[in-house]
């Protein structure tokens, strides 16, 4: 079975992620930019990472535009955002995410997975900063014990390093695909 995994990585999570799969998978990696849409033709299984921004998935736009060639094999697509995977109520948001993007029809037909990213603020570009620091002022006005742990997470952090990238939690990725 021929496997590659594609992403699309603004500050390099994705890009770690999809280093560590393509390592364990022993196959071909490229970034999005990178790869012409026909050559995906050439594999049986396509894994796609993409970071999470303000719900939307990076480059998610590669298994969209080129679904109806594509939807015949193994599509895989993993995000990777800064809310934590193992809540069920911030995975309930990254599928209404995905709901808005994806037709149903794709949603049926890819197999999706979460992974959690990380954030350094001093490396965001002006608009994610302004961005962020939007958000930031925007949760703060809510009042702290009336957020999320997500959210006080977040306040607790902005403009720290945080990186909760682990390579173990790709585990259940290679297991689906060592099971197709
Ligand atoms: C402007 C902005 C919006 C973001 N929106 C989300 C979001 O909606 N959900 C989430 O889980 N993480 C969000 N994040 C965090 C990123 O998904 C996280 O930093 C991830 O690791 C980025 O991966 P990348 O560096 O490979 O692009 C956002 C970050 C920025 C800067």
């Amino acid at each position: 079975m021929k496997t590659i995994v594609v992403y699309e990585s603004k500050y390099g999570s994705t890009k770690k992620y999809a280093e560590w799969l393509a390592d364990s998978l022993a196959c071909e990696l490229y970034e999005r930019k990178a790869i012409r849409p026909e050559k995906l033709r050439e594999y049986d299984t396509i894994v796609y990472g993409g970071g999470l921004y303000a719900g939307g998935v990076s480059g998610i736009r590669l298994l969209i535009d080129n679904f109806e060639a594509l939807r015949h094999k193994n599509l895989v697509l993993f995000t990777c955002g800064l809310a934590d995977p193992t809540d069920a109520e911030n995975v309930a948001r990254i599928r209404a995410g995905l709901a808005k993007a994806l037709a149903p029809q794709m949603l049926e037909t890819i197999k999706v997975f979460h992974l959690r990213g990380g954030i350094d603020y001093a490396k965001l570009g002006p608009v994610h900063k302004t961005m962020m620091a939007m958000l930031c002022a925007m949760t703060k006005k809510k009042g702290y014990d009336t957020l999320r742990n997500e959210e006080k997470e977040m306040l607790d952090t902005y403009g720290k390093i945080v990186d909760f990238t682990d390579r173990a939690t790709t585990k259940p990725i290679l297991d689906y695909i060592a099971g197709l």
